[in-house]
């Protein structure tokens, strides 16, 4: 587990009227990455946004992008997402049945390779695969909506996938996705979360800029 706990700011709930101040603010924030959520209305009931959006995010981005699809058949579009300026591409598990090949075609294209697990998964099915992963999202909610509620069954999963990471000496990254505010983000840290998702709550807040640091002292 690294020291610090890293934020990742999904602009999901960012002004799309204005997603130049916003990715702006994230800039000057403490956060580590930016989170795109991507969804193709097909693996989750909702669609997103695609590679035109994120191209002018990376244009304007200091921090790194790090997506995360929520689309079926992600391997027909890796080299796209690699050219449009993500540096970390996360795939579902429930989404890939050639997860292996996935995750070394993502590698191939010089990017970190992740993996995100649905609500239902168990960090279990990852044993044979966790050498692969830079980084786990766990999802905390059902993927495809931001603003929903923690699910709390989320803790033992990480206190599981903490124990998996450590005992095999590997460096991977866990990263919580859902529901992540400045109150609960220091309960995840101290379960073995090195990295959590600031969504609706960062937007939400009054001053984005102090809720993200607020969240990162967590
Ligand atoms: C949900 C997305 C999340 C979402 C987080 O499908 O993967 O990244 O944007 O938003 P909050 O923090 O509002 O749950
Ligand atoms: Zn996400």
């Amino acid at each position: 587990m690294t020291k610090e706990l890293l934020i990742t700011t999904s602009v999901l709930n960012a002004n799309f009227g204005n997603l130049e101040s916003d990715i702006r603010m994230i800039n000057g924030s403490s956060a580590d990455f930016i989170h795109l959520d991507i969804m193709d209305g097909m693996f989750v009931p909702n669609i997103s946004f695609g590679f035109p959006v994120i191209e002018a995010i990376a244009k304007v981005a200091e921090k790194p992008l790090e997506a995360h699809l929520m689309i079926e058949q992600p391997d027909r579009y890796i080299e796209r997402f690699a050219a449009a300026g993500c540096s970390w591409l996360s795939v579902h598990y429930e989404a890939c049945p050639h997860l292996h090949r996935t995750l070394q075609h993502i590698k191939s294209c010089g990017m970190k390779s992740g993996v995100a697990l649905n609500p239902h998964t168990p960090v279990q099915l990852l044993e044979n695969i966790l050498d692969m992963c830079d980084i786990v999202i766990l999802m905390s909610v059902n993927p495809g909506f931001g603003g929903q509620k923690f699910i709390p069954a989320t803790m033992d999963k990480i206190r599981k996938l903490r124990t998996m990471i450590d005992n095999a000496k590997l460096q991977t990254l866990i990263q919580i996705d859902g529901g992540v505010n400045a109150e609960n983000a220091a309960s995840l840290h101290e379960s073995g979360a090195d990295m959590v998702v600031g969504g609706s709550a960062v937007f939400k807040a009054a001053d984005p800029v102090e809720y993200i640091l607020r969240m990162k002292r967590s």
